[in-house]
């Protein structure tokens, strides 16, 4: 079977390094690619713009549409290709809870399958089950995350950081509160505190430090190449092509 691929974002960079794997593939079809800007040719596509997404998926019928843009663009287009029962891998971050109750329930209502995740490497699903042994066996020492990224990121934290911190809370028996950054007098609490540094080209590093008395661990994650990213959407956007209607999470697709 051949799955039919729509990308959203496909002039940022991670919509180009998608472009690449997903043309690299021989059971993808590449049919349609969103932008602000349209125009472009990639392939056998003209690039259009998202203005005009409903009529171009009602056109090429895609099986899966993949969005790496921004978070508000991603609602959009999230409930754009529901409604046309175009299923979803949504790799952008910085959602609020109101935008991802949003999309969720877009995804019920035009019965699609979907992904949501703010990081589609294999080696951070590995890294989010590591954090979340060592959080139960080092329950009640101090946890501090802190990523870094490039100087073009937008959000802040990141979307892989707060993930971290969920999946460390629900492993500890009494939740923490997260603290972002800290100035002037800043006692520490029971908390776990997350700190973004931006720079450069960094594709995306991720610590978790347990330090506790007498000793102390780190959990780290570093990706080298966005690639890491770009296959792992890619791989998933196979899964999600063969799964029944529902909101999955990588862990669903790693289980098989
Ligand atoms: N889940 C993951 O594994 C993962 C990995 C890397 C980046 N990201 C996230 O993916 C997103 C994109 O990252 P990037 O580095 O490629 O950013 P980027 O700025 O290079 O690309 C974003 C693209 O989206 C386009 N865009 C904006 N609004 C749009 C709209 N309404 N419709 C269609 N396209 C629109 C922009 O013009 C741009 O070309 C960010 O949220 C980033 O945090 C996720």
């Amino acid at each position: 079977m051949t799955v039919r691929i729509a990308i959203a974002g496909i002039n940022g960079r991670m919509g180009h390094m998608i472009t690449e794997t997903v043309l690299a593939q021989p059971d993808m079809q590449l049919v349609a690619g969103f932008d602000l800007q349209g125009g472009r040719a990639v392939d056998r596509i003209t690039v259009s713009e998202s203005k005009d997404m409903d009529k171009v998926l009602k056109a090429t019928k895609p099986d899966v549409l993949i969005d790496f843009t921004i978070a508000a663009a991603a609602v959009q287009n999230a409930k754009t290709a529901a409604a046309n029962g175009v299923n979803l891998i949504v790799g952008t971050t910085g959602f609020d809870e109101a935008q991802k109750a949003e999309m969720k329930r877009a995804i019920e209502s035009g019965k699609v399958a979907a992904i949501i995740s703010p990081n589609f490497s294999v080696g951070v699903q590995v890294f989010l089950k590591l954090l979340r042994e060592a959080a139960k066996r080092l329950e009640g020492c101090d946890i501090e995350i802190v990523e870094a990224h490039h100087n073009k990121k937008k959000d802040a934290p990141s979307g892989t950081a707060l993930k971290a911190a969920d999946v460390i809370a629900s492993a500890l028996s009494e939740k923490p509160k997260y603290v972002y950054g800290r100035e002037g007098v800043a006692p520490r609490g029971k908390e776990i505190g997350i700190h973004a540094v931006r720079g450069g080209d960094i594709v995306g590093d991720h610590t978790v430090l347990f330090a506790c008395d007498g000793e102390r661990i780190e959990v780290k994650h570093q990706a080298h190449s966005r690639q890491a990213f770009a296959s792992g959407a890619v791989k998933a956007a196979r899964w999600i092509a063969a799964q029944r209607p529902g909101l999955y999470s990588m862990d669903d697709m790693f289980r098989e």
